[in-house]
């Protein structure tokens, strides 16, 4: 046993704080506590207070704060175990020796890690070497430049059972057969356990070497060989990179993970340097803390196929109970077959941060994993949806955000299967029309088209978005023709905000029937209800980007009435077919995945580039100006 908590507590108890303190400075009496001028910065009055029952001291000035030893290693500039020493013989207390199996413990594990740094030096040699020709011939065809091959210490174990044995002879065999490095089995003579394989040092969070992965060179299984877990290697405590990756992090506030060491690799090649990898095993609760101690909302990314996307929710699963305000996960996912290796040198650095930047929220991805998940045509299977997710959100201990994630699950289905107004028939409310007038470029993607702006991205999976919303009806306010046109389909949006639904409606109750209404009529027929405050403030919001969000004024004004309202007609064409396209799309994956055939795929890749095409345009419209 070493300096427990409640030896420390009893150290703490026996000293009184002010007579410590008050060797070095004045202390006056004040009530319960003692006053004094701070030692830790410059004052005349006195705003540094110490508590003895509490054994704390404050600074009201400079925030200094701490127990008595905190005030030796602060003020007198001790080490903490020197503090603990001199505080200990002015309470009589005797400070525990060193536990002997604890220090026998931490001299093992650095005895071992003699051996894996070792068998590392020896692995790089061996690679290094003209035995490593065809080696290092394979990471070049990889992609893997020198720079890289050395920052990670790849290496080489050649093939044979005795030469790592033979050249870490200096140890005895029992470390070797301990660190992982040979095999004993019964009593037979122990052998090297990575033979003809591609070694990788895996490192801890300081960056020492603990183990290793061995690849196999070209085919062969296992295609990846681990270290067992040792007394320096628990696989679910540790993530590949973390050394690199953690201050990397800081710099990007990001950190990336993926599944295999090698995507680590490719991606540090491509020059992104915050990924980690855990080792071949499910994430763990360990390493999600691990991760939630470098940034709040770590991505993780999985292939687009179903094996990646089960990982995933796997994934989630692990995260719920564990979840505190503010800390989250958030999921990208891979084109299916790709791993990130392939994606970097497919796409370019660039193609794979475009990924990680459209990263679904974890309630996105349960929500989505969940409305996919089957059918939801009768009563029953849209109360099971209901059941399974309440069911995730009572998986979260933390009471806050369980309560928020019930509530954005009741919001999402609230706008899933209210629909307002009864339908009235179903047409298709937007159609590819022939250009008017302006040229074809709402119906072509523009070619110079930067990446969708974030609000084109934002677009719920079902319903809309509350800015779209927004825009929205901003621009019926100033072209309230447009109401009665597009009456059946502005019936059927499902919007979020319960304010903005309500102005809708009552916008769609005062159009009826009113003929030639404009903007004014429209304002003087709402302004004695409730809705006309956020009516008057969505006129005149800024932030907007749409054509038909501005005022018109100068020149052409008729010329940018008509381009105002033919853009207003085509995004509300968008903004309701793009939650049907969605609602099909996740029908179409969820048939794919089970049935695998040519013909789900193609549906489903079809209905992915109409849920494509819809984004952009909704991109070029915000990109659009009047004339
Ligand atoms: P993958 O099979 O996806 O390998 O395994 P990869 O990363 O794409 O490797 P390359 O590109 O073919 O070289 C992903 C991870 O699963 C673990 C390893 O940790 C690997 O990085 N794994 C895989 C094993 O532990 N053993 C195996 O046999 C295969
Ligand atoms: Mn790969």
């Amino acid at each position: 046993m070493t300096l427990t908590p409640q030896w420390l507590d009893e150290l703490r108890s026996r000293i009184t704080l002010s007579t410590l303190i008050g060797r070095t400075v004045k202390v006056i009496r004040a009530g319960r506590e003692y006053k004094a001028c701070c030692p830790f910065h410059n004052e005349k009055t006195p705003s540094f207070t110490i508590n003895d029952e509490k054994g704390f001291y404050h600074c009201f000035g400079c925030s200094a704060h701490g127990d008595a030893i905190r005030w030796m290693t602060d003020q007198r500039g001790l080490s903490f175990m020197d503090a603990v020493k001199e505080l200990a013989a002015e309470a009589g207390m005797d400070v525990p020796a060193p536990d002997p199996r604890a220090a026998k413990k931490a001299e093992e594990q650095a005895s071992l890690r003699d051996v894996t740094q070792a068998a590392a030096d020896w692995f790089a040699q061996q690679l290094a070497s003209s035995n490593g020709a065809p080696a290092r011939e394979y990471l070049a065809k990889r992609g893997i430049s020198e720079a890289t091959r050395k920052a990670f210490g790849f290496g080489l174990a050649p093939e044979s059972r005795s030469a790592l044995k033979e050249a870490l002879k200096k140890f005895p065999t029992a470390m070797l057969v301990e660190s992982g490095m040979l095999i004993a089995v019964d009593d037979k003579e122990p052998y090297d356990r990575f033979r003809g394989r591609l070694m990788i040092p895996i490192r801890d969070a300081r960056g020492r070497v603990i183990a290793f992965g061995g690849r196999i060179l070209g085919d062969g299984e296992p295609k990846y060989l681990n270290s067992p877990d040792t007394p320096l290697f628990d696989k679910g405590r540790t993530l590949y990179n973390l050394d690199k990756a953690s201050p990397a992090s800081r710099q990007t506030n990001r950190i990336i993970v993926v599944e295999g060491y090698m995507d680590v690799i490719a991606l540090a090649e491509a020059g992104i340097a915050d990924a980690v990898a855990p080792l071949g095993t499910a994430l763990t609760e360990n390493q999600l803390g691990m991760l939630w101690r470098m940034v709040p909302v770590p991505v993780l990314c999985f292939d687009g196929d179903s094996a990646g996307q089960k990982a995933a929710m796997r994934a989630a699963m692990r995260a719920l109970p564990l979840l505190r305000p503010g800390f989250s996960l958030a999921f990208a996912t891979l084109p299916a077959g790709q791993d990130p290796d392939d994606l970097v040198r497919a796409r370019g650095a660039e193609g794979f941060a475009a990924i990680v930047d459209e990263a679904q929220p974890l309630v996105e991805r349960l929500w989505a994993h969940e409305v996919a998940a089957g059918p939801l045509t009768t009563p029953e299977e849209r109360a099971a949806l209901k059941t399974r997710l309440l069911a995730h959100a009572d998986a979260i201990e933390d009471a806050d955000v369980r309560h928020h994630y019930r509530e954005a699950f009741r919001e999402r289905l609230d706008a899933l299967f209210a629909r307002g107004r009864p339908e009235r028939g179903s047409r298709v409310p937007w159609a590819p029309q022939p250009s008017r007038g302006g040229g074809g470029r709402r119906f072509a993607p523009d070619p110079r088209l930067q990446p969708p702006v974030d609000e084109a991205r934002s677009i719920g999976q079902i319903g809309i978005g509350g800015h779209y919303a927004a825009s929205l009806i901003a621009g019926l306010l100033r072209y309230p023709a447009a109401i009665r046109r597009h009456e059946e389909a502005l019936t059927r949006l499902a919007i979020p905000d319960s304010g903005d639904a309500e102005l809708l409606r009552v916008m769609l109750d005062s159009a009826d029937g009113q003929e030639g209404l404009d903007c004014e009529g429209l304002l003087a027929i709402l302004e004695p209800m409730k809705v006309y405050n956020r009516a008057t403030t969505l006129l005149r919001a800024d932030g907007m980007h749409f054509s038909f969000n501005r005022r018109l004024d100068g020149e052409e004004v008729d010329a940018a009435r008509e381009t105002a309202l033919r853009d207003l007609d085509e995004y509300i064409g968008v903004l309701v077919t793009q939650p049907e396209i969605r609602s099909r799309l996740a029908e179409a994956t969820a048939d794919y995945m089970r049935s695998m055939d040519d013909e789900g795929h193609a549906r489903q890749q079809k209905l992915r580039a109409m849920d494509e095409e819809l984004t952009r345009r909704l991109a070029a419209l915000s990109d659009s100006s009047p004339g």
